[in-house]
């Protein structure tokens, strides 16, 4: 057999399952061989004293993003995929728009063709808005061959979200299509109920946002979420649970047998309402929906990434730059209700575009506060950042693992290394990053995409385009249970 391409010696390497001592050959991109004392290769990088992990799979980012009011996220799929390989993610799934009123074709026109601009890999979320019958009888299905099979759902936002019965009708696409669904779980109406309340007693600050949409909020539109999916017997991801009482329906729903996933972020364990407030509107930096919680909310949350009810931990990137969208009063898809300006010229807390940047800073949040402070282990650390996300949407043995045969997607871990957290030395295009200041312990020294070296030391080596695009198959995780309501299934009917 012909040598290795590039050798990866003497790492300790960590697995969703287990941590062991090996050298790593790569051939073609893919993991060709584990073992000790393995061949020359025509490359070779020593990961002494380094910890190796798979490249992480982020599988919930917004890029490029432009939504039918005009409103653009800043960030590019070449800066946006810079970040991710940065900071260890050497794939991700970002989202295909749906404009309400429009065909999945004529919603954000020329969006593929921007993502092939991507340094890492890519799939895509079809986002669903308006699942008419052309929608969902000839679109989705034809997205789905092309091997796009995970929809997003908004039960909330005003040009995104769908009604209780609309989301039946994606569920059921999905059920008969094998795609699997996503789900933003918020209840509309009592929160645009409480921003009218909360503008009219003229409370308007950022941290009113959180006012705006308490955890009972979230809680309700979980648990209806997960009955509805329970009904039409669909597996579902319940997408950025910010709160003990949303995990608390999910781990119920898990304890009953359902197929029921649960997403959460860094900023729901690491920030909360403090991060709302400051001089300046600078709590608009920590605008995200759910919203950020009340202090000891993220020691629960770790509790249920500890637990197992929350299996993926994801950026959920947005780019919003604090001067040109955050402190400008306007539209965004991702805000809830008319625009408000105040006297200073900033806008009331509905209008903030919702959403944090964080693709870069994710890995190394979450190995910091995770690993390194000793509240998960390393096989959790791989599950939560790229094993159980690969599984969730149909990406086992290509991505997650460091099996022969996977993509040679490696990240090489200085666990010792002692960073603080500045946006100046950040690859995204974004002006902030609400981790400013934070000190994390253990860094990634070199990413390593398909068997090439991505990035060695801060230096983005990868070149935009160079991501491949990742068609997904049918796989047994998205399958229903075979469980309905008195035998009658009624998305078949
Ligand atoms: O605040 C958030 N999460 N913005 C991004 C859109 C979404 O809800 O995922
Ligand atoms: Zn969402
Ligand atoms: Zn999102």
């Amino acid at each position: 057999m012909d040598g290795f391409d590039l050798v990866v010696r003497g790492g300790t390497l960590a697995t969703a399952a287990e941590v062991f001592e090996a050298d790593i050959g790569i051939r073609d991109g893919r993991i060709a061989a584990l073992g000790h004392g393995l061949g020359r290769g025509r490359e070779e990088i020593s990961a002494k004293g380094m910890i190796v992990t798979p490249g992480g799979l982020d599988s919930h980012c917004h890029l490029e993003e432009m939504g039918q009011d005009g409103s653009l996220h800043e960030e590019s799929f070449a800066s946006g995929s810079a970040a991710a390989l940065a900071g260890g993610t050497t794939a991700f799934i970002c989202f295909l728009p749906q404009w309400k009123g429009h065909s999945l074709a004529a919603s954000a026109p020329g969006y593929e063709a921007r993502a092939a601009r991507s340094r890492a890999d890519y799939s895509f979320h079809q986002i669903i808005t308006d699942p008419t019958p052309e929608v969902m009888q000839k679109e989705v299905p034809a997205l789905v061959a092309r091997g796009i099979r995970s929809l997003k759902v908004f039960l909330t936002y005003d040009p995104l979200r769908l009604t209780d019965a609309e989301f039946l009708e994606v569920l059921a696409a999905a059920k008969r299509l094998g795609a699997f669904v996503t789900v933003h779980c918020e209840n509309f109406d009592a929160i645009g109920w409480r921003i009218q309340a909360l503008l009219k007693a003229g409370l308007t600050d950022p941290l009113q946002h959180a006012w705006s949409r308490p955890p009972v909020v979230e809680r309700e539109a979980t648990h209806r979420a997960i009955a509805l999916a329970e009904l039409v017997d669909q597996p579902i991801q319940v997408f950025h649970v910010s709160c003990e009482e949303a995990a608390a329906e999910i781990a119920r729903a898990k304890g009953r047998g359902l197929k029921v996933w649960g997403e959460t972020c860094p900023q729901y364990f690491t920030l909360d309402h403090d991060d709302l407030t400051g001089a300046d509107f600078a709590g608009a930096k920590a605008v995200c929906s759910p919203a950020l919680r009340e202090k000891g909310e993220n020691a629960r949350i770790w509790r249920r990434i500890q637990d197992g009810t929350l299996d993926v931990v994801t950026s959920d990137h947005c780019g919003f730059s604090f001067a040109t969208q955050k402190r400008v009063a306007g539209g965004s898809a991702y805000g809830t209700g008319a625009a408000v300006q105040r006297p200073d010229g900033t806008p009331a807390f509905n209008a903030i575009p919702n959403g944090v940047p964080g693709i870069e800073t994710r890995l190394p949040v979450l190995f910091s506060e995770g690993v390194s402070k000793g509240r998960i282990d390393l096989p959790t650390f791989v599950r939560l950042s790229s094993a159980n996300a690969a599984a969730l949407f149909g990406l086992t043995g290509r991505k997650g693992s460091l099996a022969p045969g996977a993509d040679a997607d490696l990240v090489l871990w200085d666990p010792d290394a002692e960073r603080v957290i500045r946006n100046a030395a950040l690859h995204h295009a974004i002006d902030y990053t609400p981790w400013e200041g934070m000190v994390v312990k253990g860094w990634p020294s070199v990413t390593i995409r398909r068997g090439e070296v991505a990035v060695r030391d801060g230096e983005v080596l990868a070149q935009p385009g160079s991501g491949r695009f990742l068609a997904r198959g049918p796989y047994a995780l998205a399958r229903p249970r075979g469980v309905v309501p008195d035998g009658f299934d009624a998305a078949l009917a």
